[in-house]
């Protein structure tokens, strides 16, 4: 059932080219030049006239919501907000039918997620629903939607679900900015054509990444803290690396935008503190050098997530995990893989229940 894996975390971490690939297949046709998507397409008018989207979801997928939040807004120019959903449904929100509402949801069955759509829908909005498990509560309310095509996720730590969602995004931005003119048909195909070979990029990054995360996860078992720190589309994924640490290790972890370190947690940095930096070449890279001289500064060990070939920030990092260039919105889709792998061997190293984490439901169905 595993696979020949020990857990079904780590399968489905493994999963992810394939789990991509079936997201990807039949919807991105590159030699066409075109994203096929009936849930965008029957519904484009509508979505390409609304003031605003508003993102809802929990945990994961709200962090695949943040990152949603940047694709949709560079490549399509609609405003975006992204909200958890029980905060939403309980503060009165302003949503109209000039409103769209994005829920993004693994199970459909999530209780907070799926009370805030009745209140959206009750209000006129229409809401696109992104979920995996097939005819799932939350996929029968909405609007409209697409599926993510990840499988079944079995591991209470969403991994290959969360990538899924992104790519789910990505082709939605991507076809929406198309359709309402802000992306150039040049800009479009070149986008078209990296995402597609992102799942290889996936297989990739699994290949040369897996016995350094192993290696480099055994110096952090003690560890009592972690702070994982990236910028612009990295942010949100600095943020999914904590909660996968927090959830499967119970090491306390946190994730920042990397400009915020000096407005609070650089308290924090000592010799004790494991830094995971996600710094590929596009973005704001010489912003990232600085940070990673400010926390060597202060003595942080730093682990240094960055693109193959990199020598500034990988010359003065403790540790260096690489991972293949790619545009910078794809970039958290391959990042996350090795921050997924990390996070697995640090809990496994500890002896956690990783598929089964305490406390934690693999879908939250009361509030
Ligand atoms: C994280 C995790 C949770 C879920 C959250 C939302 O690994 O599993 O944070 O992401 O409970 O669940 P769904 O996506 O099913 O609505």
């Amino acid at each position: 059932e595993k696979g020949g894996y020990e857990h079904f975390m780590l399968k489905e971490i493994f999963e992810q080219p394939k789990s991509i690939h079936d997201t990807l297949r039949g919807r991105l046709l590159v030699e066409e030049g075109i994203i096929k998507m009936a849930g965008i397409w029957d519904n484009l008018e509508r979505l390409n006239q609304a003031q605003k989207i508003t993102i809802i979801a929990c945990g994961t997928s709200w962090h695949a919501g943040l990152i949603g939040e940047y694709l949709i807004e560079e490549f399509a120019r609609i405003p975006v907000e992204v909200e958890y959903a029980s905060e939403f449904r309980y503060r009165n929100p302003i949503i109209s039918e000039k409103d769209i509402v994005i829920a993004i949801s693994q199970s459909g069955e999530t209780a907070d997620t799926m009370a805030a759509i009745k209140m959206a829908k009750e209000r006129g909005a229409f809401v696109y629903g992104i979920c995996n498990v097939v005819d799932s509560s939350i996929s029968r309310v909405t609007d409209a939607g697409s599926y993510t095509h990840a499988g079944p996720e079995i591991g209470v730590a969403s991994t290959k679900a969360f990538t899924a969602q992104l790519t789910v995004l990505s082709l939605i931005a991507l076809k929406l900015g198309k359709h309402n003119g802000h992306l150039s048909n040049q800009e479009f195909m070149r986008l078209i054509t990296e995402l597609d070979t992102i799942p290889q990029k996936v297989q990739e990054v699994l290949e040369t990444t897996h016995e350094i995360t192993k290696e480099i996860a055994k110096n952090f078992v003690d560890a009592q803290n972690f702070l994982y720190l990236g910028r612009g589309y990295n942010f949100p994924a600095a943020l999914e690396g904590a909660l996968k640490l927090k959830e499967i290790s119970y090491i306390h972890a946190e994730g920042y935008p990397a400009a915020e370190m000096k407005h609070g947690p650089i308290a924090l940095i000592d010799e004790n503190m494991p830094i995971v930096i996600i710094a590929p070449k596009k973005g704001h890279y010489d912003k990232i050098v600085s940070n990673v001289q400010e926390i060597k500064a202060r003595k942080g060990k730093v682990i240094a997530v960055v693109n193959k070939g990199d020598t500034q920030v990988a010359s003065v990092a403790d540790y260096v995990i690489e991972f293949p260039e790619t545009s910078e919105c794809f970039s958290p889709i391959i990042a996350s893989v090795p921050l997924q792998l990390l996070a697995y061997y640090i809990a496994v190293y500890r002896g956690a229940n990783v598929d089964q984490p305490r406390n934690l439901a693999k879908s939250v169905t009361v509030e």
